[in-house]
């Protein structure tokens, strides 16, 4: 995923270099500071990611403190962790950091990339202190995923034991606590496995009972920007990015959010957001987190001044 981002590195250099202004003083930190967290296989602070997505921030809004979350001790434990690390202890870690920062604590925005969009809202589902004030989910999969097609099990040892455990095992306790993956694995056609076993993405997603808790620090978004993927062949299905997914008990078609039981019986308050014009659906042409420095400008960057 590292690759995708090359153009985007490149692109930013670019741009700083035509707008850069190196006699520009930075502001003081008036600016709402951003927590982003990055996708599977990636880490916080790669280059040619996330680091450069961060440069560019912080090169166009003036002053703003952007915290780009690492799981773990360095880099290499930040990407494994993107692989192996319980979920909910990853989300319990994140929102002891965020507790802890000084410069979070008047409220923040957030911005998850592919699996940080959604592990990015059972942080604001989970834990309303920092304030999160807008979150945006740039390809993340909020209604799980049914496939992984960019994990070449053919090629990759580690891509074809993910597989594995995801077709046979995913929903049993031991691959449920050791694998990220399945952990947001959501089969249409083992429904009630899923909302039984899946230890992460069920429990944010109030596929068990509802917790009012979730509903009430949700709406406490004052936005929830979601980015899809219009040529997206790594996240199946692409409906998630929306919050859309497969209609259950069978893998061919798909529902939208606001066609889902989610949404009707509002267990999560997103139809009551909708209402409140709190969501906001954007798409992009390109592949999945490809996008250009201009359109990051022009689309997402206006939420962060
Ligand atoms: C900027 O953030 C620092 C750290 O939290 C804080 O001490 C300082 O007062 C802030 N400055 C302004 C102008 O808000
Ligand atoms: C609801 O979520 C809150 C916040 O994470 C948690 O403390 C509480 O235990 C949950 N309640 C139930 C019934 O799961």
């Amino acid at each position: 995923m590292a690759s995708v981002l090359l153009g985007l590195l490149l692109a930013a250099c670019l741009l700083l270099l035509v707008t850069g202004d190196p006699i520009r003083k930075p502001s003081p930190n008036v600016t709402v500071p951003l927590v982003m967290w990055h996708g599977m296989g990636d880490s916080c602070c790669n280059p040619l990611s996330l680091g450069a997505i961060s440069k560019m921030i912080q090169a166009q809004v003036p002053g703003i403190y952007v915290l780009s979350l690492r799981i773990g001790d360095n880099v290499v434990q930040d990407t494994e962790n993107g692989f192996f690390m319980d979920v909910n202890r990853q989300v319990v870690q994140v929102c002891a950091q965020l507790a802890q920062d000084p410069r979070l604590q008047g409220g923040y925005n957030a911005m998850g990339f592919s699996q940080g969009g959604q592990f990015l809202r059972a942080v604001a589902q989970r834990c309303p202190s920092p304030p999160m004030k807008t979150l945006i989910s740039v390809g993340g999969q909020q209604q799980g995923v049914y496939g992984l097609p960019r994990c070449p099990g053919e090629r990759s040892p580690v891509c074809d034991w993910i597989r594995k455990a995801l077709n046979t095992e995913v929903y049993t306790d031991v691959v449920q606590k050791h694998l990220v993956q399945a952990q947001y694995w959501h089969d249409p056609l083992q429904d009630d496995l899923y909302k039984k076993h899946s230890v992460f993405l069920a429990d944010i997603n109030q596929e068990r009972a509802v917790n009012e808790t979730y509903k009430k620090n949700l709406q406490l978004l004052e936005k929830f920007v979601m980015v899809k993927f219009l040529q997206d062949t790594v996240v199946d299905p692409v409906a998630t990015e929306w919050f859309g997914f497969l209609k259950t008990g069978q893998s061919k078609e798909t529902e939208t959010l606001q066609e889902s039981l989610l949404y009707k019986e509002d267990r999560l308050g997103l139809a009551a957001m909708d209402r409140a014009g709190k969501l906001d659906f954007l798409s992009t042409a390109g592949n999945h987190l490809q996008f250009t420095s201009q359109w990051f400008t022009d689309h997402l960057l206006p939420y962060l001044r």
